[in-house]
């Protein structure tokens, strides 16, 4: 065996060379890898004792992608294309040997070589439009020639990997194996016993003749793709090359690929999105923990509640495969909560996306008791029983009587305070907030709230737990609405007093909306129910002289037909409402507020900036303690588009000199010294600081 580099390794065995990449954790295409590789495929194909080759990799996957921290900085050669033209150009026959997620480059060097052999588990796809970009190195052209453009234009605008099974049948690989590297020197072995021919993909044309004579299935299939992607640059840029894939010489459709993607890789779409990529997996680090905590085991678990949230939290454990029992106050509320959840997994069933033996599994490990000796044996335990600050003690009190010591004690809070859950318990190490967003089964993030007494084995579980139910778990401190909700609450004042001084419920959603965020504020409010910010407000004696009248004429939004819009027979569709322009304009004479045209510029930095100035303070506080923390529970809990890379990250494309000048100009416009700007964003903004190279030592836990 040859060890071409760090990272590279080949041997030869019975005239078959086996070329395997070793770059943990996911073998990356980083420049030593590309290196490497045009460098042992060199020597297999000089070496005459070598009849054929198999392309592998060691550790956990298949090569998982081109090396994104490469990414915007200058390309060291040898690029990914010219790794796979050394490959694809062998006279020797070359098969990739394929397992765990062949990604992007990763699948993309595999269609390079003449045959693919994979693993049943293995996933492949070329995802690169998650990253806002496409295809770079040769993707858009090589899989439309094996799929055709129609169905690869989807696969790729879509960025979903796919099962190995599918892409068997769809040509993609040419066999199933039971071990990818042996299975791939047996493949290679057949095809020099049967003498196949070896056919690169690039020259099959078979799959494209047909749409190049009549593109208009291609055009209709890449419309489908992109309906709901019009403003994202990547996803236009995928269908122009797969459009060239058919309309242009194979080499002439690799440059332009090329072009198309230096082109997003140097754009902020694309820098937003591999922010949110990376930010994500940063969000769970806990920077004070100490080296060595480890995650309690999660094996069984209960919810107390049945409610909205309760039922999705059940959800969450049965669709990660464990059991779960919920508990309820009274059988009638128990069987209400169960059969809203057999409901859920029905309406799967129905639509396609949950096969009927999955549904049945699933149900069959969620239990429901009225009993509470169900949470003497369990290994955490979420409370999501009503918003009332005494009824969570006394439960919590409980809790702590049953449960055996070590159990995790959550609440799913959305405002209480966690610090005074904890105390009511004797175990206050024990407690911290785990904070799902509705419906808790579908939403992916999920705030860990840490509380003063929080230990980091708890927090350590809690993150661990998400991750297990497939949240994306961010870390967040103990305040009135964690992160993003304190964030929400500055947009939803502002809500309140543009419908005052003028503006229409449309005309914010309108821009709210071409933004990117799939539903504008008042949309949004009328869907969850407005008479939830209503009964809160009630509560701490605060006032939304629209909204509260709205709500006081029963208006609750879309489950009472009338919100901020109405909602004729049952319809979704938000339909404008001049009743609700006449109410604000009553408000507005009977509060002195004088009423004017307000312009989309204006409407936009109300919209946006107060929100960026409550990340400064949340950061400031150390509530998050990184600024893509923020970003983070804005891309997964409230449709923040990823192009846009999150508040801090728009912050920073923006400039705080800016945004502090419009608050400035905003607070006296509204007396409210609340949208002066934070002292963390006055600070940037001064000394041409970023949200980006902002960091903070954490608080320690008390
Ligand atoms: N480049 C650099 N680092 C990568 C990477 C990549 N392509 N993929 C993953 N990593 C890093 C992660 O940042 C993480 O680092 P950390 O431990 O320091 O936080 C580490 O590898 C492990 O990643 P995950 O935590 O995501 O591990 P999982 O096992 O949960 O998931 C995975 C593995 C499915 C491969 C997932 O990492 C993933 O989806 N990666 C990205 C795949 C991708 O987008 N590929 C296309 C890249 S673009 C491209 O190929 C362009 C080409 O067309 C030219
Ligand atoms: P819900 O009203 O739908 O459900 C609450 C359930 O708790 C009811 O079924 C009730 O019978 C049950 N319950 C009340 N007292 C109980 C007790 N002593 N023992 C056992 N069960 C009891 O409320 P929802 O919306 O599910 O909210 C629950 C919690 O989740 C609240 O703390 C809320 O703030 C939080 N939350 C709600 C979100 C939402 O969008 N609805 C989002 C995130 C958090």
């Amino acid at each position: 065996m040859a060890q071409i580099n760090g990272c590279i390794e080949l041997s030869v065995a019975d005239g078959i060379a086996v070329i395997l990449a070793d770059n943990p954790p996911v073998n990356a295409l980083g420049h030593a890898v590309r290196q490497g590789l045009v460098e042992a495929v060199q020597q297999a194909i000089a070496d005459a004792s070598v009849q054929a080759i198999v392309l592998g990799c060691k550790g956990r996957t298949f090569f998982a992608g081109a090396d994104i921290t490469e990414f915007g900085k200058p390309l060291q050669q040898p690029g990914l294309q010219e790794v796979i033209t050394e490959f694809e150009a062998s006279p020797k026959p070359v098969v990739a040997a394929i397992f765990g997620t062949a990604l992007g480059g990763g699948l993309e060097i595999a269609l390079g070589c003449h045959f693919r052999v994979a693993s049943a588990d293995a996933r492949m796809g070329l995802p690169e439009v998650k990253l806002g970009l496409l295809p770079g190195a040769g993707g858009t052209q090589r899989l439309p020639r094996l799929i055709g453009p129609e169905k690869a234009v989807g696969v790729i605008v879509a960025g979903a990997p796919m099962p190995a099974k599918m892409a068997l049948a769809d040509g993609i690989i040419d066999e199933i194996v039971a071990e990818p590297v042996a299975g791939a020197v047996a493949f290679a072995k057949r095809v020099l016993a049967e003498a196949l021919p070896l056919v690169k993909v690039r020259d099959r044309e078979e799959k494209i003749r047909a749409t190049r004579a009549d593109p208009a299935a291609f055009e209709a299939a890449a419309k489908a793709a992109t309906k709901k992607l019009a403003g994202v640059d990547a996803p236009a840029a995928c269908v122009q090359a797969v459009r060239n894939a058919f309309t242009l010489p194979f080499d002439e459709g690799l440059r332009a690929e090329r072009d198309l993607f230096m082109k997003l890789v140097v754009g902020d779409q694309s820098r937003a999105q591999r922010h949110i990529f990376f930010a994500e997996r940063e969000a769970a680090k806990v920077p004070d923990m100490p080296p060595g905590v480890k995650a309690a085991a999660i094996r069984k678990a209960v919810v107390i509640g049945g409610g909205t949230m309760g039922g999705g939290i059940a959800m969450c454990f049965a669709n990660a495969g464990v059991p779960v029992s919920i508990v309820e106050t009274t059988e009638e509320f128990l069987q209400k909560g169960l059969a809203r959840i057999k409901q859920t997994y029905a309406v799967s069933v129905e639509r396609g996306a949950l096969k009927q033996d999955a549904m049945d599994k699933r149900l069959a490990l969620i239990a429901g008791t009225t009993d509470w000796n169900v949470v003497a044996d369990t290994d955490i335990v979420i409370e999501a029983v009503f918003e009332e600050i005494g009824l969570k003690k006394e439960i919590f009190g409980k809790l702590d009587r049953l449960a055996k010591p070590g159990t995790l004690l959550a609440s799913n809070t959305s405002t209480l305070d966690v610090d005074a859950i904890a105390q009511s318990t004797s175990r206050p190490g024990d407690v911290v907030g785990m904070h799902f967003f509705s419906p808790a089964n579908v939403m992916k993030l999920l705030e860990i709230v840490r509380s003063k007494h929080s230990s980091f084995e708890s927090i350590a579980t809690a993150v661990a737990a998400g991750k297990l139910l497939g949240k994306i778990p961010v870390v967040v401190g103990n305040c009135d609405g964690f992160v993003g909700n304190r964030m929400l609450a500055r947009r939803t004042t502002e809500c309140e007093r543009l419908l005052q001084e003028g503006a229409k419920p449309q005309d914010v959603d309108a821009v709210v909306q071409k933004f990117g965020f799939p539903m504008g504020p008042y949309a949004m409010g009328d869907l969850a129910g407005l008479d939830v910010g209503w009964r809160i407000r009630k509560g701490r004696g605060v006032t939304a002289p629209v909204s509260d009248a709205l709500c006081e004429m029963g208006r609750f939004g879309q489950k009472t037909g009338r919100g901020y819009y109405i909602y004729e027979n049952g319809s979704r569709v938000p339909v404008p409402d001049p009743d609700v322009e006449a109410l604000a304009a009553k408000k507005a004479e009977e509060l002195g507020v004088k009423r004017r045209n307000i312009s989309e510029q204006e409407i936009f930095e109300r919209m946006f900036y107060p929100m960026i100035n409550e990340a400064a303070r949340i950061l400031e506080e150390g509530i998050a303690v990184r600024a893509s923390d923020v970003d983070v529970v804005w891309a997964y809990g409230y449709g923040w588009p990823v192009w846009q890379g999150g508040p801090c990250f728009y912050g920073d494309l923006v400039g705080a000199k800016k945004i502090c000048a419009a608050l400035e100009h905003y607070a006296a416009l509204t007396g409210d010294a609340g949208l002066k700007p934070a002292k963390l964003l006055q600070e940037l903004a001064d000394n041409g600081g970023s949200f980006g190279n902002f960091s903070l030592t954490p608080k320690a836990a008390a």
